[in-house]
């Protein structure tokens, strides 16, 4: 909205001319921020209450403007709004249309605010909620693969350091580790949502207002537990977007270390476990092919995240108090990450919840690659009562031995157990299979069935 000069109706009183165009192109935010729309309103909704229950504005103008935002706000909904890049932003091109809707009483609703504490509310407004819409994604997660936990307790599958099979674990453990993950990474959006809960509203340009404002009324309206303390803080911090990406970058790398587990996985070479068709996808020239792109897209996402968290962190360094329009640059990062971040989390739990372990498959790699070792190693200690090192030597030339003959630890003669050490009896081959090893490692914390089952239970309670 130009006035006869062509200047901005809402700041242009100084101004003779208007914006060179590359200057309107490099200083508008209207193309990401309207999505703030729905928090600009809620905010300017309590604004104007606050407005009329203090006296400032007459309440008969406070209610016809909060009326006129609702009219404004189901236009957006509706897609009917015409956003202009001219009016820069979405505060002024709400409060424009707010003016063409109920005329005069619209030039009151900006009294005692700034856009600057505007734009702190909308987007810790919006901040907030994506910490919720984090934490239930990653809710729904959890529960997937707690089901799964409970189906494969006692299900053996290899362990492995290096990517090398270290030691037999359960599948339900394996499931269980993310658990524990995504449920920090909960208590992380957790409690960056419980310090981001203070209101800038009120904060105005980043003096605080000479209006007597009633901030406590504002913050109660808006959900948040209390005003910020410090006019020229509340203006000019983003670190409770950078904690929502910190949590974000924390969790898309968890995200992507399972995803890059689920890759190899279902890889010819392991075929560990079956996505559904709901979650693969062809190859246009080779038709034998079932791909796991949600998979490898959910490994890549935190490039992004994570990219979003630098690029703020960037925006932020060094910059004086209080705002500086470089902080209008927070909000694509945001918002591209919180897009991201959800999206991963529905499609992995879609792909968990459809992910088929192959029972077979999973078992005879659980006792390759000398995987008991270790049980063979302690039994030499508890049966025979050699030190651990010495036991270690003494399963050390077994496994070579085995290795020589091509075979399996449990495969090699009792003859050739006591020619490594003539102690050894027939009862060493019941600990080189791989249920007895699961079932041993009971220690709290461990991969046994029966202490799997005990964390698939609590897992139960707290997530039902
Ligand atoms: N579009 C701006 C932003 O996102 C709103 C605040 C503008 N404030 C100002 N003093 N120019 O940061």
């Amino acid at each position: 909205m130009n006035d006869s000069s062509g200047s901005n109706a809402m700041w242009g009183g100084r101004f003779a001319a208007g914006p060179d165009a590359i200057m309107e192109a490099i200083n508008a935010s209207i193309g990401f921020d309207r999505r703030l729309a729905a928090q600009d309103i809620e905010a300017s909704r309590a604004h104007a209450a606050m407005l009329g229950a203090t006296g400032i504005v007459s309440v008969s103008d406070a209610e016809t403007i909060r009326e006129g935002l609702l009219t404004v706000l189901s236009e957006i909904e509706a897609g009917a709004f015409p956003f202009s890049a001219a009016l820069e932003d979405i505060h002024m091109n709400v409060e424009s249309r707010l003016k063409a809707l109920i005329g005069e009483p619209a030039g009151r609703l900006h009294t005692a605010r700034s856009r600057n504490d505007q734009v702190a509310t909308d987007f810790r407004l919006w901040v907030r909620g994506q910490c919720d819409a984090a934490i239930a994604g990653l809710t729904a997660l959890m529960r997937a693969l707690v089901v799964q936990a409970e189906a494969g307790a006692g299900l053996v599958m290899p362990g492995f350091t290096h990517l090398q099979v270290a030691q037999p674990v359960t599948w339900g453990h394996h499931m269980l580790a993310y658990v524990e993950m995504l449920d920090r990474d909960r208590g992380r959006f957790a409690d960056a949502r419980a310090r981001m809960n203070e209101s800038p509203l009120g904060a105005a340009a980043l003096a605080g207002t000479s209006f007597p404002i009633d901030r406590d009324a504002t913050a109660a309206a808006l959900g948040f537990d209390r005003p910020m303390a410090n006019s020229l803080d509340a203006v000019s911090d983003r670190d409770f977007a950078l904690e929502f990406l910190a949590a974000a970058s924390i969790c898309a790398t968890h995200l992507s270390r399972f995803a890059e587990e689920l890759v190899i996985w279902s890889s010819a070479q392991f075929r560990f476990v079956v996505f559904s068709d709901r979650f693969s996808t062809g190859s246009s020239i080779m038709p034998q092919k079932k791909n796991p792109d949600a998979a490898e897209l959910v490994r890549a996402k935190v490039g992004r995240i994570t990219g979003a968290l630098v690029a703020l962190l960037t925006v932020m360094k060094g910059l004086p108090l209080a705002y500086s329009k470089d902080m209008q640059e927070d909000k694509e990062q945001v918002f591209d990450a919180a897009d991201a971040l959800m999206l991963a989390l529905a499609a992995m739990e879609g792909m968990v919840r459809d992910l088929a372990p192959n029972e077979a498959a999973l078992r005879a790699a659980a006792a390759s690659g000398f995987s008991t070792a270790t049980d063979l190693a302690d039994w030499l200690v508890r049966s025979l009562g050699l030190p651990f090192r010495e036991a270690h030597h003494v399963t050390g030339t077994l496994v070579r031995r085995a290795e020589e003959r091509g075979v399996d630890l449990p495969d090699l003669t009792l003859e050739e157990m006591q020619a490594a050490h003539p102690g050894i009896s027939a009862e060493v081959y019941r600990v080189l299979g791989v249920d007895n090893s699961v079932a041993s490692r009971a220690s709290y914390g461990g991969t046994a069935p029966v202490r799997v089952r005990a964390q698939v239970r609590r897992w139960q309670e707290a997530l039902a």
